[in-house]
């Protein structure tokens, strides 16, 4: 299974394995893993699960592949970035094993 590290934004590190198919969001929140809310259940009607792809994984993984992602992406509550995503539209691949995002100071 791929495996997905999600670095707090106090830089502590979560490495998990996401299934296939199954997104971003989602393995956060089957892992209790704090700084991702998911609010809407991947519904794009939240912007509670705003993450930051790493530099690394930025041509893979950084840019939003929806306009409804990218118009969503402009009610985050922390700042956007360039990698700025919702991690509920990354959807786990065999190519994305070992993707590193990064979560915000807060999604409220
Ligand atoms: S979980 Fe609501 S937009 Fe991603």
């Amino acid at each position: 299974m791929p495996a997905v590290t999600y670095v707090e934004f106090d830089g502590t590190q979560h490495v998990v394995d996401v299934a296939e198919g199954e997104n971003v969001m989602r393995g956060a929140l089957n892992n209790d893993l704090p700084g991702i809310i998911g609010e809407c259940g991947g519904g794009l009607a939240c912007a509670t699960c705003h993450c930051y792809v790493d530099d690394v994984w930025a041509n893979q993984a950084g840019t939003p592949t929806s306009k409804e992602e990218s118009e969503m992406l402009e009610s985050t509550s922390a700042p956007i970035k360039a990698t700025s995503r919702l991690s509920c539209q990354i959807f786990m691949t065999t190519a994305l094993d070992g993707l590193v995002v990064h979560l915000p100071e807060t999604q409220y």
